[in-house]
């Protein structure tokens, strides 16, 4: 015996227009829910504090190594500092092929990745290997002791010229390594 399903029924199951109404609403109410608590979990998410990886570092300009000289290594904030003839660099030690650390070779004056072999010049160029650019950058501000910034960082990332600041004993590096600037193409 077979059950044929009357027309009302069949009317009962399909929603009506006020209930597809109110369904999407709730959907929306729903979204703009996630939304916010997505937002407010990422603005009470503390900022990494000065010294700690993703914050700012500070190096005294006595301690920078002379143009020539190995660079700097800090190993907390994963970066090198440079001084070039050019001005300082600060470069950031995962290579930019697969994030393996890189590290300087003396012999060669270059930043060699332990990995697949990518070797970059002083400056963060790229010189062969697998990577496709040079080795990133964080911006540098050139502070007195007041707090007052003497110089930055160009948008590109290129090195900062010292300038008389060099021979000031208060004035200080901060490297924000939380502004990451892409190293220049292969
Ligand atoms: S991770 Fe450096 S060359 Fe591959």
């Amino acid at each position: 015996m077979s059950i044929v399903e009357s027309p009302a029924n069949r009317n009962a199951k399909r929603l009506t227009r006020r209930e597809a109404l109110g369904y999407a609403w709730l959907a929306s109410l729903a979204a703009v829910v996630g939304a916010g608590a997505w937002l407010s979990q990422l603005f009470a998410r503390p900022q990494p504090a000065s010294g700690e990886p993703g914050g700012s570092f500070t190096v005294p300009l006595a301690a920078l190594p002379p143009v020539g000289g190995a660079p700097l290594n800090e190993p907390v904030g994963r970066f090198w500092l440079v001084n070039t003839p050019a001005g300082a660099l600060s470069l950031r030690k995962a290579c930019t092929h697969l994030e393996c650390l890189c590290e300087w070779d003396g012999a060669t004056r270059q930043f060699v990745c332990p990995c697949h072999g990518s070797r970059f010049a002083e400056d963060g160029r790229h010189l062969e290997g697998p990577a496709t650019r040079g080795l990133d950058r964080f911006p540098i501000t050139l502070q007195a002791a007041t707090g007052a910034v003497l110089a930055q960082t160009d948008a590109a990332g290129g090195p900062l010229p010292l300038g008389a600041a060099a021979q000031s004993p208060d004035v200080a590096l901060v490297i924000d390594t939380a502004a990451r600037i892409s190293g220049p193409p292969a």
